[in-house]
């Protein structure tokens, strides 16, 4: 069963080293996060998986690494300075800030708000007679007036007017619609095709939370797929399905993911049709992926923004037009914390409770862990003998760990997810009584507990 708590999650990330609050000896930012050293393996292990599987395996993909700040004109064209706005309402008793959407769907949970403007959420907020949610106050709270997102600073060293203001991407989409040139004169890529890039994404959101859930720096993994616009429909269907099945190769149970098509009030300013792809955490309904068929909007803008010509030539008709874009977007942040949620669970096993992490093998921080039975050297220097094997002849992520009984290491890897715990015993070494255990060692499969042991000679071959 997946994680029935938010809590469960956060107090293991922290244990564990997965997630721990950041700049935390100073007290820690309100809600900024870093990832420790468990935490890092697997996002860069879902960040290695998703690059493999839609970039370097696909003929019709390449990726881009862009800088995180742009030409202020970028974040003009793209719309993104007029349109990325969330609306937002303060207490005037105690000066608390709240998202108007946010203290609405609190109050009335089946209460329709996407894409409502400021003024008609204000009226839904004195409709259903919302006060304070800190204070308590009632009749406390301002109109709602909108807030960008976009998070700014300054270049130049001079304070005052030689500053620049600039933003800290929002997306990183842009950076594919300004490259677009510079990709295709440098590939020999046709229609269809895409430009990928994973990276920061900064939002000044009025309200994160829900731990890396909605967070104001997350990392997002997406890519721009290039097409001509009959194609769109049949593009859009088949995007969808590589990002359900995405999913399904990790690991997540069809019950709890759904698809949510946007309403025609929720559609971001580029986009015609946006879907979801949704998870059901213990705190809702949540969008974890999503799918959104920008036209050509941001390339006709950029064009008409920039002076530069952003159209595509058909090789063989000679026709000359600006490509239409079909948009997959993952959150990365989020879908390591989305992981996490359905991958935990609690057993009991001989009457001992566990928490074990149902990962998949190939995402796991620790892929192989070499338990010697006990401190004595000889068997310590065979284990390490082992570990130094795996590591040289696999790309296996090996824990060494001789502390504590064997029964507290197997709980110690089953928490984090480690798929197959190896032990070294004295069979091992030819010193007990058991026939035939000379040269092998056990492995123990963290799922079906079954142990099994496996000649030494044959270890990496089982292993992969
Ligand atoms: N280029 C399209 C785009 O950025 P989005 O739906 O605004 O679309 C993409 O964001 C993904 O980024 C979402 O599906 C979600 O997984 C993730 N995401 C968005 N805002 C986030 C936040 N504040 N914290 C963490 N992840 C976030």
């Amino acid at each position: 069963m997946p994680a029935s708590s938010l809590d469960q999650i956060v107090s293991l990330c922290k244990r564990r080293g997965f997630v721990f609050p950041g700049s935390e000896i100073y007290g820690g930012l309100a809600n900024s996060w870093d990832y420790g050293p468990l935490g890092t393996e697997l996002k860069n292990a879902l960040r290695d998986w998703w690059w493999e599987r839609f970039v370097t395996k696909r003929q019709d993909m390449v990726g881009l690494d862009a800088a995180i700040l742009m030409n202020p004109l970028v974040w003009e064209a793209s719309g993104h300075v007029a349109n990325f706005n969330d609306a937002l309402v303060d207490c005037k008793e105690c000066k608390a800030r709240f998202r108007a959407d946010h203290l609405i769907q609190d109050k009335d949970p089946e209460r329709e708000v996407e894409g409502k403007d400021p003024a008609k959420l204000s009226s839904i907020i004195s409709e259903l007679k919302i006060g304070c949610s800190r204070c308590g106050k009632k009749g406390s709270l301002t109109d709602a007036r909108t807030f960008n997102l976009l998070f700014s600073t300054h270049l130049g060293a001079l304070q005052g007017e030689d500053q620049r203001e600039v933003y800290l991407r929002g997306e990183i989409a842009q950076a594919m619609f300004v490259n677009f040139k510079n990709v295709l004169n440098t590939t020999r890529l046709r229609l269809p095709f895409g430009i990928a890039s994973v990276g920061k994404a900064f939002r000044n959101e009025i309200t994160p939370g829900n731990f890396t859930f909605r967070t104001l720096e997350f990392d997002l993994m997406e890519f721009e797929y290039f097409i001509e616009e009959k194609n769109w429909e049949k593009i859009f269907d088949y995007w969808l399905t590589e990002e359900q099945a995405w999913l399904r190769e990790i690991g997540f149970s069809d019950e709890r993911v759904r698809v949510r098509a946007h309403t025609s009030d929720e559609l971001s300013h580029y986009s015609k049709k946006t879907v979801d792809v949704e998870y059901q955490t213990p705190f809702g309904w949540k969008e974890l992926f999503g799918l959104a068929y920008r036209t050509d909007f941001d390339l006709k803008n950029h064009t008409e923004k920039s002076g530069e010509d952003l159209q595509y030539t058909d090789p063989e008709s000679g026709d000359k037009f600006i490509p239409h874009a079909i948009e997959p977007t993952f959150g990365l942040s989020r879908l390591m914390l989305m992981v996490l949620l359905e991958a935990y669970d609690e057993d009991e096993i001989g009457g001992e409770k566990r928490t074990v992490l149902h990962l998949n093998p190939r995402i796991a921080p620790v892929q192989v862990a070499i338990l010697p039975l006990s401190r004595k050297e000889h068997l310590i220097a065979k284990a390490q003998e082992i570990y130094n094997q795996i590591q040289d002849q696999t790309n296996l992520r090996v824990d060494f760990d001789v502390t504590g009984s064997i029964g507290k290491r197997y709980r110690r890897q089953d928490e984090i997810g480690t798929p197959k715990c190896i032990t070294v015993d004295f069979g091992t070494l030819g010193e007990d009584d058991a026939q035939g255990k000379k040269d092998t060692v056990t492995i123990r499969d963290r799922d079906t507990l079954k142990q099994v042991h496996v000649p030494i000679d044959s270890l990496i071959d089982v292993l992969k």
